[in-house]
């Protein structure tokens, strides 16, 4: 990229707002000035992280740039394509940017205080709805899930948007996290034309607390599916930069991973009806310890770890006994 298309970096330009350099007019030179920033930065995927920011400053597409890319931008979108290349080199997340984070066939709301939903979850998000439409299947009534730290309500809804029979409880500790969780609830629900989604605060880790709590009495014992993709990451892990941007609360999980994951069990045997099913993600170093774990409290035979397209530990799953 020749030094025309750097950007701004005069004495002035340090307290004025990003801007993108003069010469750069066409739509193809705005894609192409936004591909080297962020491959100059460094980042992960600047190819896919590029044609997403343009795409959402612009709203070309490649179709746009394919046939008219030698055309001017006449568009408004160049203040807010520099604003966003710049929180992308500052290695903001992409998600944050965007103000949006795919899970399955939604699009969640996500920001500074919620956790940003990962691609490898849809394995486990996938793993729910199967198990769920298999159960509507097989005509069991009324089809209860739980999703344990929803977070963004990621699993939740994803499960509820596939599987429109279930009555989906979803439990969330985080005052910051919630604020966003009921945002995408009621966006889905919005678009559901009702409700398929409960929201309860409180902490997963204390089964007396729950216990007490009189809205539960229904669930106990009850739940046909519980999934939960909880904060695993061992304490001592190097994580990538924009890992730093999710509350640390949502991410790591103590020495090894499963200070939330070890008491959550508790919640999760007193929920499960005999013969209900759970999926619990988890770090990649922690498939034995899961194994034993889930074993210890049903039967060995009816749990078993599950590889993401990695071939890497990503989740378990567990039967409790009939
Ligand atoms: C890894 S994030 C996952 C969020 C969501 N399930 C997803 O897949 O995107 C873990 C979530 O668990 C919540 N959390 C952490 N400790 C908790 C606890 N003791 N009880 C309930 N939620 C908790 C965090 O606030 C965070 O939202």
């Amino acid at each position: 990229m020749p030094n025309a298309l750097k950007p701004n970096n005069s004495p002035d330009a340090a307290c004025s707002s990003p801007s993108l350099p003069d010469s750069v007019r066409s739509l193809g030179e705005l894609m192409r000035y936004t591909r080297s920033e962020l491959i100059d930065a460094h980042l992960a995927s600047p190819e896919a992280d590029a044609r997403a920011i343009f795409e959402a400053a612009t709203s070309a597409g490649p179709a746009d740039i394919l046939f008219h890319g030698d055309e001017e931008y006449t568009g408004d979108g160049r203040e807010l394509l520099a604003e966003m290349i710049a929180r992308r080199v500052a290695r903001e997340p992409l998600q944050h940017i965007l103000g949006t984070a795919p899970m399955l066939g939604l699009e969640l709301a996500v920001g500074p205080g919620v956790f940003i939903p990962r691609p490898e979850t849809e394995l486990l998000a996938q793993w729910a709805i199967n198990m769920a439409r298999g159960l509507v299947g097989e005509g069991v009534g009324k089809l209860r899930v739980v999703d344990l730290c929803t977070g963004s309500g990621a699993l939740a809804l994803a499960i509820a948007e596939e599987v429109p029979e279930a009555n989906i409880l979803a439990v969330e500790l985080s005052d910051e996290a919630l604020v966003w969780t009921r945002k995408n609830i009621a966006a889905c629900e919005q678009r559901w034309g009702g409700p398929r989604v409960s929201l309860m605060q409180a902490d997963v880790t204390d089964v007396s607390a729950l216990r007490a709590n009189q809205s539960l009495d229904d669930w106990w014992g009850n739940a046909d599916i519980v999934v939960s993709n909880p904060p695993y990451v061992p304490d001592s892990t190097e994580v990538f930069e924009e890992v730093m941007a999710d509350p640390h609360s949502a991410v790591f999980g103590g020495d090894d991973g499963l200070d939330v994951i070890r008491p959550m069990m508790n919640v999760v045997d007193a929920l499960l009806r005999p013969g209900g099913v759970v999926g619990i993600e988890h770090d990649d170093s922690s498939g034995p310890d899961m194994m034993s774990l889930l074993g210890a409290q049903w039967e060995y035979a009816s749990v078993s770890v599950m590889q993401d397209l990695a071939d890497r530990d990503r989740f378990t799953v567990g039967k409790k006994p009939e």
